[in-house]
């Protein structure tokens, strides 16, 4: 089994059960909003979410549980559409309950799947977006040494406003390992 071991956190395999505890746990900040609003699903889904992850693991893509040092399953981060040819990826994340949110996990979780992207996987550049108003999200990814590279200006409709996806990239050459 993979572990990346952090200070406070690690990242190891999702398993079945643990995709049931995000899947419930999940709580949606309207304050920082992401796309596709991932409400109003049964509890259910979390089993096509978790066959998913089997289905695309170690292929297209590298998705690992978020958990505390005690075993508690926090959230998940995701290097995602991996191109061996063009040595890149997406990145996603995130920390289910909110009460869990701004205390630095995702922070660790980033410099922790970055690591093992650049060094062990050997990709060149991991890209991300997120939506204008999340700037919980954007500050997270500055924080980790994303740059931005672009906006897509009005690409997404939520809750009755037109908003923008903003792109943002990290090279190998850029990547500083805490
Ligand atoms: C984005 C997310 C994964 C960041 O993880 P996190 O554990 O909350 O972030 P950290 O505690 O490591 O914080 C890193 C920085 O981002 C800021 N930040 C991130 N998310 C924040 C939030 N929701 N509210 C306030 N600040 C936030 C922190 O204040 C911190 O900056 P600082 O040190 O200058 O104060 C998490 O907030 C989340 O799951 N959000 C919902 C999903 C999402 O937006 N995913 C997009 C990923 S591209």
């Amino acid at each position: 089994m993979l572990k990346l071991q952090g200070r406070d956190i690690y990242l190891a395999t999702l398993e079945r059960e643990h995709c049931h505890t995000l899947w419930r746990e999940a709580e949606y900040d309207w304050a920082n909003p992401t796309e596709p609003p991932n409400i109003g699903h049964s509890e259910e889904k979390a089993d096509a979410w978790f066959d998913e992850i089997q289905k695309l693991q170690g292929e297209r893509n590298l998705r690992l549980g978020i958990f505390s040092n005690d075993g508690t399953v926090l959230g998940d981060v995701a290097l995602q559409d991996i191109d061996r040819t063009n040595r890149s990826c997406t990145l996603g994340m995130g920390i289910a309950r909110l009460a869990n949110r701004g205390k630095g996990y995702g922070q660790q979780a980033l410099a922790l799947i970055l690591d093992y992207a650049f060094r062990f996987l050997g990709l060149e550049r991991v890209s991300a977006s997120t939506l204008a108003p999340n700037t919980g999200a954007q500050r997270s990814l500055l924080k980790a040494g994303f740059l931005l590279e672009g906006t897509e200006r009005q690409a997404v409709y939520l809750d009755g406003h037109r908003v923008d996806r903003l792109n943002y990239a990290l090279l190998r050459e850029e990547w500083r390992t805490p």
